[in-house]
Parts: C-alpha cells; sequence; structure tokens
C-alpha cells in the first residue's frame, strides 16, 4: 500500500506545497514573495496577504506536477511553527480545510524538525546519530540527532541567527533583501582581508549581535574617511563578513564534533546554501575523517518537499492531530512532539 502526503509550508515568506508518496518527493513547489525586497526585510501582514494570494495555485501546481489526482492523497502534513503567525494561520487554515474537505488525517510539523529531516529526501542519507548544524533566517542550532524523530539541541545562538547577520550586514551595504544569497555571490570575487572579531560564547552557543555591532562601527568609520569605501571594497568586505560567519559557525560545530565523539556531521537551513559554508564543512570533513552531508539547494532554503518527508515518518508513528490544532509562533524541538 502506497502512502501520499500532500505538505504545506508558510511559515514565513514562501508558499510551498509538495507531494510526498511513499518517502520520496513527487513535486515540490514554491512561491517567493519579492514584495519584501523593497523593504529590505519580511513585513509579516504582506506576507501573510501573499500566502492568502499564492497558497491555492502552489498547492494545484505541486498536486499537477506529481502527475497525480486529488483524491489519491492520503494525509495532510502542514508547518505549525516556529514563523510567523499570520503566516502560519494561512497554511494551517489551508491544511484543515482540505483535510476536512476529503476527511484525510492531519500531521504537524515543527519547521526546524523539517529541515533535518531534508536530509532524507535523497541520497546519501546521514546515519543516526548525527550532528546537525541548521542554520536559517531565524534560528542557529546544533542538534545530536537520534532518529527521525529524536533530536537534542546541545547549542544555539543567543541573540541574532546566521541568516540575519548576512541579511543585516547585506542592509549595512545597501543590498536588497535577502542578502544572504548576495553576499555569498560577491564574496566569490572578494578578499576576506577585513579582520572581524570572533566572539567568546562558552561552550556550544553561538552570538551574532556582536559581529553586527563591529561592521557596523568599522563601516562608519570607514565612510567618514572615504564616502565610496562600501562601493569600491564590497567583494573584499562580503568575502570578510562571509569568513567571519562561516568561522564561527565551524568552531562551534568542531567543538560538538569533539564532545560527542560523532563523525555524520550535517548541515540544514536556508544558510547551508551558501557555498563559503558548504566548502568548509567538506574541507573540514576530510581533515577531521568525518561523513559530512549538505541537501541540495532546494531542499535546504523553505520548501515543502521537507514537511512532507517529515509528515511521512510521523505517520508511520500514528501523529496524527485534530482539527483544533493551531499554529506556534514559538515552538523550541525539546518540547515533546506529541
Ligand atoms: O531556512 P530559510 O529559507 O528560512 C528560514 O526558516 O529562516 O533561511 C533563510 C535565510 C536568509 O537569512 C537568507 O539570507 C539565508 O537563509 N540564505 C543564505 C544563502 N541563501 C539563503 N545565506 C548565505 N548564503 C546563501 N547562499
Ligand atoms: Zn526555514
Amino acid at each position: 500500500m502506497s502512502l501520499t502526503i500532500l505538505a504545506i509550508e508558510s511559515s514565513c515568506d514562501d508558499t510551498s506545497a509538495a507531494i510526498v508518496r511513499d518517502g520520496q518527493v513527487l513535486s515540490n513547489k514554491t512561491a517567493n514573495q519579492e514584495i519584501h525586497q523593497i523593504y529590505g526585510g519580511v513585513v509579516p501582514e504582506a506576507a501573510s496577504r501573499a500566502h492568502q494570494i499564492n497558497i491555492l495555485p502552489v498547492v494545484e501546481m505541486a498536486i499537477r506536477a506529481a502527475g497525480i489526482d486529488k483524491t489519491e492523497i492520503d494525509a495532510v502534513a502542514f508547518t505549525r511553527g516556529p514563523g510567523l503567525i499570520g503566516s502560519l494561520i494561512v497554511g494551517v487554515s489551508f491544511a484543515k480545510g482540505f483535510a476536512l474537505s476529503r476527511n484525510l488525517p492531519l500531521i504537524e510539523v515543527n519547521h526546524m524538525m523539517a529541515h533535518v529531516l531534508a536530509h532524507f529526501a535523497e541520497d546519501p542519507k546521514p546515519q543516526f546519530p548525527f550532528l546537525c548544524l541548521t542554520v536559517s533566517g531565524g534560528h542557529t542550532q546544533i542538534l545530536i540527532v537520534k532518529d527521525y524523530l529524536d533530536m537534542e539541541l546541545i547549542g544555539q545562538t543567543i541573540d541574532d541567527a546566521a541568516g540575519e547577520a548576512f541579511d543585516k550586514t547585506g542592509k549595512m551595504l545597501g543590498l536588497d533583501y535577502p542578502a544572504g544569497p548576495i553576499i555569498d555571490k560577491l564574496a566569490k570575487d572578494g578578499t576576506p582581508r577585513f579582520a572581524f572579531p570572533e566572539p567568546k560564547i562558552p561552550g556550544l552557543d553561538f552570538s551574532f549581535s556582536g559581529l553586527k555591532t563591529s561592521i557596523l562601527y568599522f563601516l562608519k568609520k570607514q565612510v567618514a574617511e572615504n564616502p565610496a569605501f562600501v562601493q569600491e571594497n564590497l567583494v573584499d568586505i562580503c568575502a570578510s563578513v562571509q569568513a567571519r560567519i562561516v568561522s564561527i559557525l565551524m568552531n562551534k560545530l568542531r567543538l560538538a564534533a569533539e564532545k560527542t565523539g560523532i563523525k555524520e556531521v550535517a548541515l540544514a537551513g536556508g544558510v547551508s546554501a551558501n557555498s563559503g559554508l558548504r566548502q568548509a564543512l567538506v574541507e573540514e570533513g576530510q581533515q577531521k575523517g568525518w561523513n559530512t552531508y549538505i541537501p541540495r539547494i532546494d531542499y535546504c532554503t523553505d520548501n515543502a518537499a521537507m514537511i512532507g518527508i517529515t509528515g511521512y515518518y510521523k505517520f508511520l508513528q500514528g501523529k496524527f492531530v485534530g482539527h483544533e490544532v493551531s499554529p506556534l509562533a514559538r515552538w523550541e524541538l525539546s518540547t515533546p512532539i506529541l
């Protein structure tokens, strides 16, 4: 008997739907919201309104692209949180409506757990237990992944997330939102010749707010001396900021591997699309004898395929929810998931 899941993701500014059959992704369609570019960040109300417009066409596209009929869907998985509440409400309500109309079971999914389980969409798959550095616009976490639905948080940011560090730096440099991919591209032509400080945070936790402040003061000082400083040095500034963000992440990941003795090491989340970070993980892995895993880029950034994969493993364990379920803006992974 095959099991077909419709998955919905709407936690931030991407409206995404996927069809996952027996743990295999048949389709994965995403509508990106360009409206936020002009504001330099996600405007929550604009995001909710765009989800409302996009959700039905995106779901129809995913069903069509999978080559299935909607009568073949056996369950609906949806992102319950964490995320922007107005964005989540659209996806959760749509999932409930769809499930009610066809009398299907509902599966709630934690967005951060789903980023990790994106690794199970394709081969090679990490072996349990593995370490996962999940880096996104809202989170920076190191997890010990013991099983599909059993993850222990061992380190996290005490202030900004890694993606925020990229995006806020981009704003200071006058780049569009989201700036992470733009900085990544510019950094390829630059040299990391400006030294930004490494924060001294004990253990496996991260901090990025000091870096943001030091970049701000550095730019202020340089621009006061030369108003064209940013234009003249953009690629080197980007290379320097990226190198420091990558070193902050890699130093903690190395420490986590030393402390736990785990040699299966994975990256997840939107920032794992960063070429500097991907390269650093591969090089570190070769040096330390780790097996390293990085999902392909469209499974790193927000997508519904990862929600469907997580939904599949929850379905196998009979973890369903009722129609009284409501979104959670905050949902720590350490909170028992059902
Ligand atoms: O996981 P994600 O798509 O959404 C959240 O759950 O937050 O992550 C979005 C973040 C943004 O901060 C974006 O700038 C960053 O991922 N990002 C990148 C790259 N691609 C996306 N950061 C650095 N380099 C990239 N290539
Ligand atoms: Zn995400």
